[in-house]
């Protein structure tokens, strides 16, 4: 309420653009990050169909004081469309989750999630560079995960996957876009990876079956996560059983706040 009570003629607005729109977080993430920087900024909630989303944008485009928005479903691709640039992220993985407006109204869009969990394993001591990486899951957030793990120079990238079509199609448009990189598709084996990621949503309910076997971890191998609740999936605490190291879900989400207030124009330290 505080954000809310502090809101002037010179106060800058951003938006989170979603339907449904009652679940979002992003509000709740930046306007307290507004306050502890001292930015005279707000976030609300968008509530826009997918049939009034150009309208908006265009309507957004008309007011110099709105900066630009977290992106979320069922948005993420169709506001591409209206955006005058798209960063490199964003192409790849033909999903955008951040929008802002330039100083001549031009929206430039890119997706984080791929750099924010790259950023999130950097700044904990875990680069990705010349590893060899196992990503179990090949749904959205893995799509973006695998192009920022590819950009960042694994040294390998293996892709499982319940549906195994998926895993192949998604090794191939890596393969295709980073041919320096060893990219394929197979079993949920962990043996000779240094990093092995879950992507999938196995984790967010108690009686989740686990990723993979954890028999088959062993202790020099790092295992990370996505899932930020609960923070001990049973992935990490058996590879924590097993002596590996862990990384978990939350630092992924944070540092892909901090991307994205830098495009709004802050540098938020995460
Ligand atoms: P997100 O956007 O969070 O990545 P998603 O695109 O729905 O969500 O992807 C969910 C991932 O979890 C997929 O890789 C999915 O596997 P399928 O492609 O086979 O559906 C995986 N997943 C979900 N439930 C699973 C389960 N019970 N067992 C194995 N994998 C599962």
């Amino acid at each position: 309420m505080k954000a809310t009570l502090s809101i002037s003629g010179k106060t800058k607005v951003f938006g989170c653009i979603a339907d449904p729109i009652d679940h979002v977080r992003a509000p709740s993430v930046f306007n307290p990050l507004f306050e502890k920087y001292g930015v005279d900024a707000v976030m609300v909630p968008l509530h826009v169909s997918s049939k009034n989303l150009e309208t908006v944008v265009e309507g957004l485009r008309a007011m110099p004081n709105f900066g630009g928005m977290a992106v979320t479903l069922p948005h993420k691709l169709p506001i591409m469309k209206f955006c005058d640039e798209i960063g490199k992220q964003g192409n790849l993985v033909g999903a955008v989750n951040f929008a802002a407006f330039d100083n001549n109204r031009k929206l430039i869009g890119d997706n984080c999630d791929g750099t924010g969990f790259v950023n999130g394993m950097l700044a904990a001591g875990y680069p990705v560079f010349d590893k060899r990486v196992l990503m179990i899951g090949a749904g959205g957030a893995a799509r973006a995960i695998a192009f920022s793990l590819a950009d960042s120079g694994v040294s390998s990238l293996t892709i499982t996957n319940r549906t195994s079509t998926k895993a192949d199609e998604l090794a191939n448009s890596v393969q295709a876009a980073y041919p320096s990189v060893a990219v394929n598709a197979a079993s949920a084996d962990p043996h000779g990876f240094d990093i092995i990621i879950n992507t999938t949503s196995l984790g967010l309910m108690p009686d989740d079956d686990l990723p993979l076997r954890p028999d088959l971890l062993e202790p020099n191998q790092l295992v990370a996560e996505i899932i930020m609740n609960p923070e001990d999936t049973p992935i990490l605490k058996a590879a924590k059983a097993k002596g590996c190291k862990i990384h978990y879900g939350r630092p992924m989400f944070d540092h892909q706040v901090s991307i994205i207030a830098g495009l709004f124009g802050y540098d938020f330290k995460m």
